[in-house]
């Protein structure tokens, strides 16, 4: 299967840190692509660039076979209302809206009619056990519930790609579990391709694939357990050690800080 979306080599520094130093990554309809790393390795950034919200300083960006990352703002603003659902780390609810409304933002702003796009937020609410919380300020919800709004609302228009930034950072195991759970099903079932920034790894093992990054740049593949090929075809070669249920990969040129252990990397 083609690729839906597809960052090249891109670049990002802010002023004179660079975020990006040639990160590449490609994912597939319907396919669900973890991204780890130790904190400060770019992976916010590369999400903002591929969204389209940042415009890399070179490399390009493609989305369904067309590139977007030299589009006008106006385009990319479309395409992510019409395309994209967005996850981000900090709480992006619109704070004057209800939380059924926040949910059905995307529709709304579609230009659809109001009362069948409320109908179709309330779904989504119960959909990840917010009943009776539609009427309520997102200053009146916890943490958790918060992000299950944001994730909503994020999925409600059943975009070709979502972007989501550590989308459970809020929420404990269970309800981590949860949402993913939800996630992977809307995935499935509507083709939307997950690109899902975590630092847990149990998040990540809801995921078809983890990629790693360090520096910038994506260094190692971890696709579920035959990880043999767990190499992005490049010079890196990954060791593996496996103990219990736990997985720890270590590219071979890694420094003892940017090491990332992966645990139950999809059974
Ligand atoms: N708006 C900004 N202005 C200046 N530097 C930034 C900005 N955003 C990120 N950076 C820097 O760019 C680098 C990559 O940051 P990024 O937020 O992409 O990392 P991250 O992997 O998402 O980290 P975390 O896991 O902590 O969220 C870091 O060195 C960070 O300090
Ligand atoms: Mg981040």
């Amino acid at each position: 299967m083609s690729p839906v979306l597809v960052g090249n080599e891109l670049r990002k520094s802010y002023g004179l840190t660079p975020a990006l130093r040639g990160a590449s990554i490609a994912v597939c309809e319907g396919e669900i692509v973890a991204v780890m790393g130790p904190s400060g390795s770019g992976k916010s950034t590369l999400l903002l660039c591929l969204a389209g919200i940042l415009t890399p300083d070179t490399g390009d960006v493609h989305f369904a076979g067309q590139r977007i990352d030299r589009l006008p703002d106006r385009r990319r603003v479309e395409l992510r209302r019409t395309a994209f659902g967005l996850v981000f780390q900090f709480g992006q609810l619109v704070p004057e809206l209800s939380t059924v409304e926040n949910i059905a933002l995307p529709l709304l702003l579609a230009g659809r009619p109001r009362r069948g796009v409320l109908a179709e937020a309330r779904i989504w609410l119960s959909r990840l056990g917010l009943d009776g919380l539609g009427d309520r300020l997102p200053g009146e919800l916890s943490g958790g519930q918060s992000q299950r709004v944001a994730l909503a609302r994020a999925m409600v228009a059943r975009p070709r790609v979502v972007f989501a930034d550590e989308p459970t950072g809020s929420l404990d195991t269970v309800g981590a579990d949860e949402v993913m759970e939800l996630l992977v099903g809307a995935a499935k079932e509507q083709g939307t391709a997950v690109l899902v920034v975590t630092h847990e790894p149990r998040v990540a093992g809801f995921a078809d694939r983890t990629v790693l990054m360090r520096d910038g740049v994506e260094s190692v593949q971890v696709n579920g357990v035959g990880v043999g090929a767990a190499v992005d075809g490049s010079d890196v070669a990954p060791k593996l050690a496996t103990g219990g249920d736990s997985l720890r990969v270590t590219a071979a040129d890694a420094d003892s800080d940017a090491e990332c252990s992966v645990d139950r990397i999809v059974w």
